[in-house]
């Protein structure tokens, strides 16, 4: 079945890829002004989706979908508990909680796991996606702002078995090709797209969740500068490019 799903997804999430740009703590991100004591809670927060992600794609690695984005060596979590380990200390699984509009999203990867499986190959794409695009950039900014030593703290952004920004390339087009060839309809393959649009929305609650503390962390007028710029979507088709591909 071709529902070019890929293409489908990457243009319905466009407009919800541009707010999440624009959301205050990406924004903030990108000027450097996260403290280590919030970014370590982010580390948190995507220590319990991916937690919960993982483990749903692998228990449903056998099933025709799903089994075709099970990809073990893209996987989050081993990373994702070193840096924790480095950010909070050997006790570090007692010292992190979840916070609320976290708790939302690793229910909703549980809910759709249990109730309408093929919706789960939506968080896997705006997850790993993202961490092998916009993800890549974001790592070299925290390690200059937070002044992270040597291979520490960042564990996350790194991608053992993809080493090379070719091989990263070549990852992502597998893994696009994956999409393509999933055995969906066009009505499943349109929720698994409302779906994604979902789950934009429940990463910029999360980080939403966090944003108090990054507020309090700056001053008042450098936040609401920062705030104020708008970003240009990174995915989404803007008016002249339109203009060029429809001619
Ligand atoms: C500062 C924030 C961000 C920047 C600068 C950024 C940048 C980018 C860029 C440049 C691409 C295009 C890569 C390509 O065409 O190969 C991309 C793709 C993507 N990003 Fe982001 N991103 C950001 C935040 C996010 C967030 C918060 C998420 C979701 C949690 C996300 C999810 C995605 C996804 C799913 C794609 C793949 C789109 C596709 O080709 O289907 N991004 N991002």
């Amino acid at each position: 079945m071709n529902v070019n799903l890929a293409s489908k997804l990457r243009q319905s999430t466009g407009k919800a890829h541009t707010m999440a740009e624009n959301s205050a703590f990406m924004k903030c991100f990108q000027k450097g002004v996260i403290k280590q004591e919030t970014f370590r809670k982010f580390s948190a927060c995507l220590y319990f989706i991916y937690s919960a992600l993982e483990a749903e794609v692998k228990r449903h690695k056998d099933d025709d979908v799903i089994g075709l984005i099970h990809f073990p060596e893209i996987e989050r979590k081993q990373n994702l508990e070193e840096d924790l380990k480095f950010y909070y200390g050997e006790n570090w699984r007692e010292e992190i909680k979840i916070i609320p509009e976290c708790q939302e999203f690793v229910d909703r990867i549980h809910e759709v796991a249990n109730n309408d499986l093929p919706l789960l190959v939506a968080h896997s794409y705006v997850r790993y996606m993202g961490d092998l695009s916009g993800g890549q950039a974001l790592k070299n900014l925290a390690r200059s702002f937070m002044g992270l030593p040597e291979d520490k703290g960042t564990r996350f952004y790194e991608f053992d078995a993809l080493n090379s920004i070719e091989a990263i390339k070549e990852f992502k087009t597998k893994y696009r090709n994956a999409l393509d060839s999933l055995p969906v309809d066009e009505v499943t393959a349109q929720r698994i797209a409302d779906e994604a649009i979902r789950v934009f929305t429940l990463n910029m609650n999360t980080m939403h969740g966090l944003e108090d503390e990054v507020k309090a962390s700056v001053d008042e007028q450098t936040f609401a500068q920062i705030v104020s710029v708008v970003m240009p979507g990174s995915t989404e088709s803007h008016p002249h490019q339109q203009m060029v591909s429809s001619k």
